[in-house]
């Protein structure tokens, strides 16, 4: 009778161990089998009522009993443990494999461009590159240009004044003045950046614009030089077969001064409904043999030294050179439009 209880006992023991699926059943387990209120105590309580020949045969059972599910709830729990841990690892591994999502790579603006090409080629060409502010004082946008109080370009109607003396710079040349206060000849520099005037926008204006400046000051710089350097620049710009043509014009900074043209994009020179059959593109570029005036402003010897300046719209070359027939366009930052660049 006893020996089939211990029977059955160890029977359902070791399946119930067979099936653990935790530390803390385990524990439950084994306080129910062989925990000192354990079915198999309670089972050996009542020993006594067995015969003296029967008592060590069952005794011996069950403590066989008690050994083997002891034995076997250790390797259980050796396996759980090993178990949940595999679980943990599995859990915390970090899939290097994994794709992240890629964000996509714009590119420069059509505008930044044309500014960096431009640059490049005045590095080529022994010129440093120089930064000026967008906000300016009258006295440098004008005054030390040798700008009059009366030149129309200084009414309250083309320019954006802040205050009476401070304003959005309407040129790059105010650059001109700052390189020549901050350094000594010789001088050879660009500079590019946003220009600002009172423009209401159609298709070729707009009131915020860009411009490069270039400045030469030496000894002995002629106008060959200027219209040598122009036209170099303007063959590494836009080809071999692009010739430059120097009109007379007037700038107050600079005497003699020329305005630019270039050889028509459309029909290189040969003459076209765009350029009205004159094979010419017209103004390019500003430029001009520095005055003598605007050196001795910046306090530079006009008997010693000479020099050029040139001043071109960027927003302009980059049109032509892509073919934009609407300016409004490189500002509104549509990408079905940049995308294109
Ligand atoms: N600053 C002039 C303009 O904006 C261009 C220029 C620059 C002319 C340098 C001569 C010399 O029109």
């Amino acid at each position: 009778m006893m020996k089939d209880k211990l029977k059955k006992i160890k029977e359902e023991a070791i399946s119930n161990i067979n099936s653990l699926d935790s530390l803390d059943n385990l524990e439950r387990i084994r306080v129910k089998y062989v925990g000192k209120k354990g079915e198999l105590t309670s089972v050996l309580r009542g020993m006594g009522k067995l015969s003296k020949e029967e008592r060590p045969i069952v005794g011996q059972l069950a403590n066989d009993i008690r050994q083997e599910i002891e034995e076997e709830l250790s390797i259980a729990k050796d396996k759980l443990k090993e178990k949940i841990k595999e679980e943990k690892i599995e859990k915390e591994k970090i899939d290097i494999t994994i794709t992240k999502k890629t964000r996509k790579l714009g590119h420069r603006h059509p505008l930044l461009a044309t500014i960096e090409e431009l640059e490049n080629l005045f590095i080529s060409m022994g010129f440093s590159v120089i930064d000026g502010p967008e906000i300016e004082t009258v006295e440098y946008n004008f005054d030390a240009l040798n700008s009059p109080e009366n030149h129309p370009s200084r009414d309250l109607s083309d320019t954006f004044y802040i205050t009476e003396d401070i304003l959005l710079r309407t040129h790059t040349s105010p650059v001109q003045i700052r390189a020549m206060k901050q350094m000594k000849p010789p001088i050879k520099i660009v500079s590019a950046g946003r220009t600002f005037r009172f423009d209401d926008v159609d298709d070729t204006h707009s009131p915020m614009f860009h411009q490069l400046e270039g400045l030469v000051i030496d000894e002995n710089v002629t106008m060959a030089n200027l219209m040598h350097t122009i036209d170099v620049f303007i063959k590494e710009l836009f080809g071999k077969d692009m010739e430059t043509r120097f009109r007379p014009h007037h700038f107050p900074f600079t005497e003699p001064s020329a305005e630019v043209d270039v050889s028509c994009f459309e029909c290189k020179g040969k003459g076209c409904p765009i350029c009205n059959g004159t094979g010419w593109s017209m103004e390019l570029l500003g430029c001009g043999m520095v005055h003598p005036k605007v050196l001795e402003n910046c306090g530079i010897d006009s008997e010693k030294y000479s020099g050029f300046a040139f001043g071109m719209g960027i927003d302009r070359i980059t049109m032509v050179k892509h073919g934009i027939d609407n300016i409004r366009l490189l500002f509104e930052n549509d990408n079905r439009f940049l995308e294109q660049f």
